[in-house]
C-alpha cells in the first residue's frame, strides 16, 4: 500500500518570533503554492512562538504543532503545557518522547503513552518518537529497545493518521551520521511488525513510520525512498528555509 510521505520539522529550542515567523511563512508559502500537494508538512517550533507560527502557516495546510505536552489535562502543574491548550492555540499535533526529554527530563515509556494519550484525546495528532543509543546499537539491542519502546509507548487507541511513530537512533541525532539504508530498513520492518502487535495487522500497514537524525538535502531522497520509511522528522535542517524545503522537494 502507498502511505503519504510526512515531512516534520523540529526546532527544538531555536527561534525568537520574528526569525520563526519568516521561516514558517516562507516554508507555508511554498507549500500552499503546490498544486499537487503529494506529500504532508509538519512543523514544530518552540512554545513560546506556536501561536504566531500557527497564525503563520494557517490555511497553507502545513500542520503545526508543539514539542511535547502535559499528560494532564489542566490543574497544578507549574510550568506545563495541556494539549487542550494546544489545540485552543490552534494546533494539529505534538510530538510525544523525543530523545531529548527521554534523557534530559527522565520521560519513561509509561509518561510517553499517557502524553500521546492525552494528545489524542485533546483531537491531536501526536508523533511518539523512539530509537537506541549508541551503546545499546553497539550491544547489539537496537531492536529489543525499539520494540520495547513501541509497546510502551504507543496507546492502544492510536490509530493511523493520527499517531505517526518517528524512529530517531539517539546517536544520529544532530550528529551528521545516519544509519546504512540496510539498517533502516530492518528497524523500520521491525517496528511495523511490532505495530502489528500492538494495534493488529491493517493499522501497522497504514501507520506512517518516519526516519529521524540527521537528514538533509543531500541524503534525504535515498533515506525516503526506503520501504517503511514514510517521512522524516528533521531538526538542524528545518530550520533553514531553503534546507528544509529542498528536503520537501524530493518528494515532489
Ligand atoms: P537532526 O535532529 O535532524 O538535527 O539530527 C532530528 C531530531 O532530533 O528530531
Amino acid at each position: 500500500m502507498t502511505r503519504r510521505k510526512l515531512i516534520a520539522g523540529n526546532w527544538k529550542m531555536n527561534g525568537l518570533k520574528a526569525d520563526g515567523v519568516a521561516l514558517a511563512s516562507a516554508v507555508a508559502g511554498k507549500y500552499k503554492a503546490l498544486a499537487d500537494k503529494k506529500f504532508d508538512m509538519f512543523i514544530a517550533p518552540p512554545f513560546t512562538i506556536l501561536g504566531a507560527v500557527a497564525d503563520a502557516a494557517k490555511d497553507s495546510g502545513v500542520w503545526v504543532g508543539a514539542q511535547d505536552c502535559s499528560q494532564f489535562e489542566k490543574g497544578a502543574h507549574t510550568g506545563d503545557v495541556s494539549p487542550t491548550m494546544l489545540k485552543d492555540l490552534g494546533c494539529g499535533g505534538v510530538i510525544v518522547g523525543h530523545s531529548e526529554r527521554r534523557t534530559d527530563h527522565g520521560e519513561t515509556d509509561a509518561l510517553v503513552k499517557e502524553k500521546a494519550s492525552a494528545a489524542l484525546k485533546a483531537g491531536l495528532g501526536v508523533i511518539i518518537c523512539i530509537g537506541e543509543t549508541l551503546a545499546e546499537r553497539d550491544a547489539g539491542k537496537t531492536l529489543d529497545v525499539v520494540g520495547r519502546q513501541v509497546h510502551g509507548s504507543l496507546p492502544a487507541e492510536s490509530t493511523a493518521g493520527r499517531v505517526v511513530i518517528a524512529y530517531e537512533p539517539v546517536w544520529a541525532i544532530g550528529t551528521g551520521k545516519t544509519p546504512t539504508t540496510e539498517d533502516v530498513e530492518e528497524v523500520h520492518a521491525f517496528i511495523r511488525g511490532q505495530i502489528a502487535e500492538v494495534l493488529g495487522a491493517d493499522m501497522a500497514e497504514k501507520m506512517q513510520i518516519l526516519y529521524g537524525g540527521s537528514v538533509k538535502p543531500s541524503n534525504a531522497k535515498e533515506l525516503l525512498a526506503l520501504a517503511d520509511v514514510d517521512g522524516a522528522l528533521i531538526g538542524g535542517a528545518s530550520l533553514k528555509a531553503e534546507d528544509f524545503w529542498a528536503i520537501a522537494e524530493t518528494q515532489m
